[in-house]
């Protein structure tokens, strides 16, 4: 279908580009289509505002999953012109083409159109523990960190579970039960924090057939991640930390507790105090 556009109160246009979308409801439609789009593209529109603009002036219908639009929530990703990217920080005239491809992230089922349905990226992270797990006493003050401690693993925390190297990632597409580089990464991010001793808990699900021994080290994970994680890397390493757990015996060293600060509540008593004492002179 193509649909010519109507440009009335739409700013500055540069220039006019196709969008072929993917279409598909599951539930009315036997096979997927492709529907055109024509869109007036002015400076600084990103791909996500061309599937806005096509839902607002020419079809509704059209479904795509969106939020933050800075590239923080991580719902807008899809496949652009063959490759995942999130589609509010996907500028559309430096993608440089005069036909932009939009298909929803593979390797997941579908809910409508541009829709991919998350929650195996969702139940997989969950499955690795993405928490800091102790198993000494709570905590009555924080746990010390160094800075380079942290270095071990911030790269990681950058994950905004977009579920793009999901769908970029080959073994995925063969295992439908594999943990996935987002997940990998996430069981390495923790493990490799000073203070989680999560290792054991985490162990039999990485150890599995499905687990981190699955992945072919494509790379494809680390070349779509929008966040400049590695995932691939981290699968990397959490080989390792697994290989030394069989030889040796992996450990993990619980981070120190820092000194207990006062609560909030006596900390303004001793304010109290202080105001008191300041009076008196
Ligand atoms: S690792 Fe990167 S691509 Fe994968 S879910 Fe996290 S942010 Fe998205
Ligand atoms: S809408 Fe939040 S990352 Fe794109």
């Amino acid at each position: 279908m193509t649909v010519q556009v109507i440009l009335k109160g739409f700013g500055e246009v540069v220039k006019e580009v196709t969008f072929r979308v993917r279409r598909y409801d599951p539930e009315k439609d036997n096979t997927p289509k492709y529907s055109e789009y024509k869109v007036p593209v002015k400076k600084g529109m990103t791909v996500l505002d061309g599937i806005l603009y096509i839902k607002e002036h020419i079809d509704p219908s059209l479904s795509a999953r969106y939020s933050c639009r800075m590239g923080i929530c991580g719902s807008c990703a899809m496949i652009i012109n063959g490759k995942e990217r999130l589609a509010c920080q996907t500028q559309i005239l430096e993608l440089n083409k005069d036909l932009i491809k939009v298909d929803p992230l593979g390797n997941y089922n579908l809910i409508k159109d541009l829709v991919p349905d998350l929650s195996k990226l969702f139940n997989n992270h969950k499955s690795v523990k993405p928490y800091i797990i102790r198993n000494d006493n709570p905590p009555t003050a924080e746990y010390l960190q160094k800075p380079e401690e942290r270095e071990k693993y911030a790269m990681f925390t950058e994950c905004i579970l977009c579920g793009a190297c999901l769908s970029a990632c080959p073994t995925m597409a063969a295992d439908d039960l594999y943990l996935g580089p987002q997940a990998l990464a996430q069981a390495y991010r923790y493990i490799a924090d000073s203070r989680d001793m999560g290792f054991e808990e985490r162990l039999n699900v990485l150890d599995s057939k499905h687990g981190v021994w699955r992945c072919h080290f494509a790379g494809a994970c680390s070349e779509v991640c929008p966040k400049g994680v590695d995932p691939a890397l981290a699968i990397q390493l959490l080989r390792g930390v697994l290989m030394k757990n069989s030889f040796f015996g992996y450990k993990q060293v619980p981070a120190p507790v820092g000194k207990e600060r006062p609560t909030v509540v006596e900390g303004l008593k001793v304010l109290e105090e202080k105001i008191k004492e300041s009076e008196k002179k």
